[in-house]
């Protein structure tokens, strides 16, 4: 089988301008309910683009763990390559692949830290395992060998062993605030629907959205 030979055809009937909630996030946070009633996996999985002062772009999977008109929120190592990126350059890009439902979503948006308490509220709920890991973790640094790694983890398991785990100085979560969204839905003979959200500036509330139709 050649490459070139693989395709498909998209038939999920489309996507109309009078379907469309008139909030992007309402209409995010619909298709992503949509995503998990389907039983997608990993449905919250999605691709987070930052660049470099280079220019130079990485992208890399995380998990949405909450959308609501201030923002799509994520966890990470504040040390991180992504965290040193936005340190330098706060515009990044999500991009949410639902291949089973012939969807995309892509955000644009700035990010911007979550609060002490924020992230001791989320870091507390996660199980045990998963905290001593972060803890352990120093991420995207390179190490020599995976037994470094599962050492500390040890180490850390057994410091911890009673009580209560505190929340890494170098873990926090990140709110996008976003600037832009794009709803793609596929259609057949690849005539596919995009419709973009983006602020409207004649807006006398705030927080009003145009709605643009893409050519695809
Ligand atoms: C399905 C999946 C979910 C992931 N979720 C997270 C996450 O929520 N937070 C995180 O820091 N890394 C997560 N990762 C790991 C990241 O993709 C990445 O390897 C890591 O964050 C380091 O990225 P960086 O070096 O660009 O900072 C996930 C990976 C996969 C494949």
């Amino acid at each position: 089988m050649e490459l070139e030979d693989i395709r498909r055809e998209y038939s999920k009937g489309g996507l109309r301008r009078k379907d469309l909630r008139l909030d992007p996030v309402d209409q995010f946070n619909l298709w992503l309910q949509q995503a998990i009633d389907a039983k997608l996996l990993d449905p919250t999985a999605m691709t987070v683009a930052t660049v470099d002062e280079t220019g130079q772009p990485y992208q890399r999977i995380v998990l949405l763990k909450h959308c609501d008109h201030d923002g799509f929120v994520f966890y990470t190592n504040l040390g991180s390559r992504k965290a040193q990126h936005i340190e330098g350059n706060t515009k990044v890009s999500l991009h949410f692949p639902w291949h089973n439902l012939e969807r995309q979503v892509n955000v644009l948006g700035v990010a911007e830290k979550l609060t002490a308490a924020e992230n001791f509220k989320y870091f507390t709920s996660r199980p045990k395992e998963s905290q001593i890991a972060a803890m352990a973790s120093r991420q995207s640094h390179r190490i020599s060998a995976r037994g470094i790694l599962e050492g500390k983890y040890l180490e850390l398991k057994q410091k911890f062993a009673k009580g209560e785990i505190p929340v890494p100085s170098f873990w926090g979560g990140y709110r996008i605030k976003p600037t832009s969204i794009e709803f793609w839905q596929g259609g057949e003979n690849r005539l596919h629907d995009r419709f973009i959200y983006s602020p409207n500036a004649d807006s006398k509330e705030e927080g009003g959205w145009d709605i643009d139709r893409l050519a695809p």
